[in-house]
């Protein structure tokens, strides 16, 4: 198993999407430019998403027009429907991400529709981004827990992250959505996938409610994972998950991965300095 990591940083979406005060644009794109520069090779920038839904990111095709890219860097966001996608299309991602739940509760909360209904909007965004050889990543909330229907079957999770693997997802990123998983829930948990979606195909996505999320990283890479999400400073939560608290924050994880003798290719005194300033832009 390969020891270097990808470390795929989410705040400026992830983290942003969650902050009440309203970010000026031009910093949200300071932020993306200032990760660039740490040597991230993955960076979600914003979300194609309803503004009435998620205020704070209504600015996703300005931000995606002002950002510095640089080759060797990929710049996602996310879509939930063919509207979003084509948002994102026109802004020049890099690649999009489309996001289901493992519970029902959740689903209903965050994108208002089932699992079933969410399958049938994201089925488009696949066909349509095929023939641009656009990669889709698939996310999966709440695969430990979920605010409102509680604990979730390792087996429930394992059937929908398939079903995100067989509908074309190049990936599927697993969230801890309200960081309610400890190293043996994640490990019961990531037995089940692994039957159905092989560990190279798979991402860890840890928030930190329960301050457990490293030692989940930990557990994760004894299964073989090697793509984690991360959020600069520890920036956000989810807006539909009360209680989440930001991800697990990225100059941390890549500071451990480090001294676990793993690679990020990351610049850790710039990670550090980028950290401060986006302190600076929370509420
Ligand atoms: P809906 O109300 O069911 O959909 O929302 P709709 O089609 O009836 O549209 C409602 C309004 O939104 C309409 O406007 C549409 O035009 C507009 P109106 O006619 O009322 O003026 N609309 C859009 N506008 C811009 N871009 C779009 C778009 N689509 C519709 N793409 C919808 C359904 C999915 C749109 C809504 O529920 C939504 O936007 N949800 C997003 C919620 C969200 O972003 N949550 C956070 C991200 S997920 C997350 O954080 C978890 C993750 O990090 C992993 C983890 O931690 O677990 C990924
Ligand atoms: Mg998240």
């Amino acid at each position: 198993m390969s020891d270097s990591v990808q470390v795929y940083e989410v705040g400026p979406r992830d983290g942003l999407q969650n902050e009440a005060r309203a970010i000026a644009t031009a910093d949200k794109v300071a932020l993306v430019d200032q990760l660039t520069d740490c040597g991230f090779s993955a960076i979600e920038v914003t979300s194609f998403v309803s503004p009435k839904w998620v205020p704070q990111l209504a600015d996703a095709a300005d931000v995606m027009a002002a950002i510095n890219r640089r080759p060797g860097t990929r710049y996602a966001c996310l879509t939930p429907n063919m509207r979003g996608f084509e948002g994102a299309k026109a802004a020049k991602a890099d690649e999009v991400a489309i996001f289901a739940a493992a519970s029902e509760g959740f689903s209903q909360k965050n994108i208002n529709c089932s699992i079933e209904e969410s399958f049938a909007r994201f089925a488009p965004i696949i066909e349509a981004a095929k023939p641009l050889g656009l990669p889709v990543r698939g996310y999966l909330s709440c695969v430990i827990a979920c605010p409102y229907d509680g604990a979730i079957a390792p087996e429930q999770v394992a059937d929908v992250a398939g079903r995100l693997l067989d509908m074309g997802c190049y990936q599927v990123s697993l969230g801890d959505t309200i960081g309610a998983g400890t190293p043996e829930t994640t490990a019961d948990m990531l037995r089940a996938v692994i039957e159905r979606v092989p560990a190279e195909r798979l991402a860890g996505h840890f928030h930190e409610t329960g301050g457990r999320a490293l030692a989940n990283i930990e557990a994760s890479l004894d299964f073989g994972l090697r793509v984690f999400d991360t959020s600069i400073g520890g920036l956000g939560g989810c807006p539909y998950a009360p209680g989440a608290q930001g991800n697990v924050a990225s100059e941390a994880v890549a500071t451990r991965l480090e001294a676990l003798g793993l690679t990020t290719g990351l610049d850790l005194e710039r990670l550090a300095a980028v950290a401060q300033f986006s302190k600076t832009l929370r509420g």
